[in-house]
């Protein structure tokens, strides 16, 4: 089978709409048709400061989430980057063959350390790409599972990936991005040009899978549309409701098109009012399960401590046979 792998950082407590639609909901599918590793990356979470009581809760809830939004770890391997040091080691070499220009070009260093102040960004956030990078080439990934902002880690993991097996001769697999077109960018219901992101200037934009229900609601139906009254997918002039669309037909399987059909001749009212409640009907049942897990620490650590088990074996080889093609010397 081939192989699948992601990661999703911890940062927030609670994953938004746009993880979920933009990236879970391919790790689980993906369970059914790969050799699937999913990590909660907590190593990349501290490139920016994180309280330590915090980040140990938070690393618990997004496991709990992930498990509640269907990841079975019969059939994947479910695990926290940290526990496995392979992705440190690897990320060291691979920092090592990393341009400091090559590295100046990730945009989303620009975006992040902007938002840190010009002074307060750390060296670790201008290279966590490179440790994105040793996470996928570790499991020999041939997939990996992310939404449209993660376009351009992956390409640099491809051309880390060639250049080493250029270099010392082929030992890692060249990934390809596992983008779904449709879902690959949800959009702020408040400001409909930029991606759903918890670090945006407003959280009424923001679905939070963890919020209260009328919460969730109260967002749906206060989102910015336009100033027409037609129901139509149109991105480019109607991206308040195309957004709604998008959310509403990956929910519910139901396609844009019937969507279009169903809502003819009625307002932005109706549409929010009923995608409201199809949130809702996602989000209840999401949130009772992630509790359940979390209510049980025994079964969460043990499904952790298999997953690292499982996931160092394939991470060691992969470091040791890097090492060696480095001309490290071996330990005897
Ligand atoms: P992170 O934690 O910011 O986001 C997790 C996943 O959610 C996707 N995503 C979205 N998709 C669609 N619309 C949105 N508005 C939206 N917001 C977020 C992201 O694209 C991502 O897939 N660097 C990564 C984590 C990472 C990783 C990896 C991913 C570390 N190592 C190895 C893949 C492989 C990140 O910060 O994702």
């Amino acid at each position: 089978r081939p192989r699948a792998l992601s990661g999703i950082q911890p940062t927030s407590g609670s994953f938004h709409l746009g993880n979920y639609l933009g990236a879970i909901r391919q790790y689980v599918a993906l369970q059914e048709t790969h050799d699937s590793f999913y990590m909660v990356v907590d190593l990349h979470a501290i490139t920016v400061p994180q309280d330590p009581k915090d980040l140990r809760a938070n690393t618990r809830l997004s496991v709990a989430q992930l498990l509640a939004a269907g990841l079975d770890p019969e059939r994947c391997t479910l695990f926290v980057q940290s526990h496995v040091p392979e992705h440190a080691q690897l990320g060291w070499v691979m920092n090592c063959l990393t341009g400091f220009g090559e590295a100046s070009r990730m945009t989303q260093f620009k975006d992040k350390s902007a938002k840190q102040g010009a002074n307060n960004a750390t060296v670790g956030l201008f290279t966590y790409p490179i440790l994105q990078v040793a996470d996928i080439l570790l499991y020999q990934a041939d997939s990996v599972p992310v939404g449209e902002d993660q376009r351009q880690h992956i390409e640099l993991t491809r051309d880390l990936a060639e250049r080493f097996n250029q270099r010392y001769g082929r030992t890692f697999t060249v990934p390809a991005p596992h983008i779904v077109k449709e879902v690959a960018k949800i959009y702020d219901l408040q400001d409909p040009t930029a991606k759903m992101s918890k670090s945006a200037a407003t959280p009424k934009g923001l679905i939070n899978l963890l919020d209260e229900a009328k919460v969730s609601e109260k967002k749906i139906k206060s989102a910015v549309t336009d100033t027409e009254a037609e129901i139509r997918f149109d991105p480019e002039h109607k991206p308040g409701v195309s957004n709604l669309l998008t959310i509403y037909s990956t929910l519910t399987g139901e396609s844009i098109a019937a969507l279009e059909q169903k809502y003819t001749g009625q307002g932005y009212g109706a549409l929010k009012t009923d995608l409201a409640g199809v949130v809702v009907d996602f989000v209840t049942p999401f949130r009772r399960r992630t509790q359940e897990f979390l209510d049980d620490p025994e079964t969460l650590d043990s499904i952790l401590a298999k997953g690292a088990e499982k996931a160092r074996a394939v991470a060691a080889e992969t470091l040791a046979q890097a090492y060696d093609r480095l001309g490290l010397l071996p330990a005897k």
